[in-house]
């Protein structure tokens, strides 16, 4: 069912931006993007990435549910984190907070495993592209 497959994606992509985004190692590359301060700097309320959710969210879509992108719409995965000064470390972190948000995910819904494992898959190829594109 796609719809139950898109809320799990949807849910998924929450709980990794609520952890992401006030991270002491790489929350500062989400807060460059940030649309508006909340009361302390270091942890903004995740409302202020209301606008980049969507995206993360469409991405995920194509890559997991086969989504096609409407027109004039794209994605340009290596030249926006080349723009971020995204570090090798800082890949690192990402996915282990990503693959982290998984197993959190698969504990409270089991019925989703092979979806997640699949998940899980593509974050590791993309994990293997940032780490040869990008250095
Ligand atoms: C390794 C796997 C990664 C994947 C699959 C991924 C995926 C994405 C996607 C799909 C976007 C949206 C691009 C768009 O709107 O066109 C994005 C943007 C972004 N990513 Fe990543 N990302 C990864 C790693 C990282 C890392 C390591 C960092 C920083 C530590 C990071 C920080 C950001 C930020 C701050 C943006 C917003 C950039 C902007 O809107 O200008 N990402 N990422």
């Amino acid at each position: 069912m796609p719809d139950k497959k898109a809320q799990v994606i949807s849910d998924v992509v929450l709980s990794f931006y609520k952890v992401a985004t006030v991270d002491f190692l790489i929350g500062y590359q989400f807060r460059k993007i940030q649309e508006f301060q909340g009361s302390s700097p270091l942890t903004p309320p995740i409302e202020a990435f209301k606008n980049h959710l969507p995206r993360i969210e469409k991405f995920w879509r194509m890559q997991l549910l086969g989504e096609k992108l409407n027109d004039g719409e794209r994605f340009d995965l290596m030249s926006i984190h080349k723009d971020l000064l995204v570090r090798k470390g800082e890949v690192n972190r990402w996915v282990l907070l990503f693959k982290q948000t998984l197993l959190a995910y698969e504990m409270d819904h089991p019925e989703n495993k092979d979806f997640l494992k699949n998940w899980n898959k593509k974050i590791e190829e993309f994990e293997k592209r940032f780490l040869t594109f990008l250095f």
